[in-house]
């Protein structure tokens, strides 16, 4: 059997996901990918510093261009997060001639056109399944199975951190600063929580479904955005009261134009939305074929990202191994203009 080689950029909560999950599931994915796929090597800040996974230390390197001068290495799994110096990793691996697999939102919704372009030049894959919903399947059911459909609605939760602290706030009064540490210690939260908090997080989300799901480019800065920071305790107890849940929702909108919007928004109990609760992300989607459809699972987390990822790098050997064509980049970027209902 053959074995495809990858280099892990980055080792924190997804990234150990990805290794515990290649290691753990390699009999089927070896079958599944038709090759063996192997970590060989793991680019980490500090050699020095523990991991949360037990990895063979001789695979670990603190250079990039350690991982860039393997020429074994045809698949790079990018897990470090942010856009500098991830950018510039992700585009000297695609132009190196590697397929690349990241769960970095913010990176693909400031830059996804310039590294689906790398991509497509130099016919490999950049495949970004994990970076919106976490482990649920969306990025890839937007691109094919929904394909034929033209699409004109895509809302839902996107961001478990905010998810889990809205719901322990509603469910057992818990302090939002409280939850919060709870949700970094669980792994859900960005680096700097401020993303999610404050709402980027999910309206990256939002741009990359939208420019997926509405053949757009849609810009960061066309997103309205507003976060959970003013929510009190007595907001949402206000709105149990009433019959009705807080939720941060991103919604997204195709009729003449594009809306774009991610803010807290009063859903009654019964909503369906109103009813995925902790960790847990839920995106319905509406297309002319299909009527409605709506994807839910954990939205964040160390496994379920991971499988999001292995998902990904599984499709990208198979096409290493099968020179299969896969790699014509799905998204339309035609400029349309965003016009959000005034708030
Ligand atoms: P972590 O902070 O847990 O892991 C990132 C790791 O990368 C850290 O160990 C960090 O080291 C390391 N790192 C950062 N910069 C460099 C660098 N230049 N060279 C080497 N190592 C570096 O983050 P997550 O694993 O949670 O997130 C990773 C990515 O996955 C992000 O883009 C995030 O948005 C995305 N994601 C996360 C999900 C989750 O549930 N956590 C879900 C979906 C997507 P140090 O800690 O020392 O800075
Ligand atoms: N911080 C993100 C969240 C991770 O809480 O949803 C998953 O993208």
């Amino acid at each position: 059997n053959k074995e495809i080689k990858i280099g892990l950029l980055g080792c924190g909560t997804v990234g150990s996901g990805v290794y515990k999950i290649l290691e753990g599931n390699a009999d089927s994915i070896s079958k599944k990918s038709g090759a063996k796929l192997v970590v060989n090597k793991i680019l980490v800040k500090d050699k020095t510093e523990p991991l949360v996974v037990d990895v063979n230390k001789d695979l670990l390197t603190e250079n990039f261009e350690d991982v860039l001068n393997d020429s074994e290495i045809e698949i790079v799994v990018e897990v470090i997060g942010g856009v500098n110096p991830a950018r510039d990793f992700v585009l000297r691996s695609l132009k190196s001639g590697r397929s690349v697999i990241s769960a970095n939102k913010e990176l693909i919704a400031k830059h996804g056109e310039e590294l689906l372009a790398a991509a497509e030049e130099n016919e490999v894959d950049f495949y970004f399944e994990a970076s919106v919903g976490g482990g649920i399947p969306i990025i890839s059911p937007l691109k094919e199975d929904l394909a034929g459909n033209k699409i004109t609605k895509v809302m839902g939760i996107v961001n478990g951190t905010t998810n889990y602290i809205l719901t322990k706030m509603d469910q057992e009064g818990a302090e939002f600063d409280t939850v919060l540490k709870k949700a970094q210690e669980l792994g859900y939260a960005e680096a700097d929580p401020t993303s999610d908090i404050e709402g980027y997080d999910a309206a990256y989300k939002l741009a990359i479904l939208a420019s997926i799901a509405f053949e757009s480019r849609v810009n960061i800065d066309d997103v309205y955005m507003e976060g959970i920071t003013k929510i009190t305790k007595e907001d949402i107890t206000y709105a149990r009261e009433l019959g009705y849940k807080l939720k941060l929702l991103a919604i997204g909108k195709q009729n003449e134009g594009i809306e774009l919007r991610v803010h807290p928004t009063f859903l009654p109990k019964e909503h369906p939305l109103a009813k995925v609760d902790d960790v847990f992300n839920a995106i319905f989607i509406e297309g002319d074929a299909i009527g409605e459809a709506m994807f839910y699972g954990p939205g964040a987390g160390q496994m379920p990202t991971g499988s999001a990822i292995v998902g990904d790098v599984i499709a990208a050997a198979r096409n290493i191994n099968y020179g299969a064509q896969g790699r014509i980049a799905c998204t339309c970027f035609d400029q349309k203009e965003v016009k959000n209902r005034e708030e």
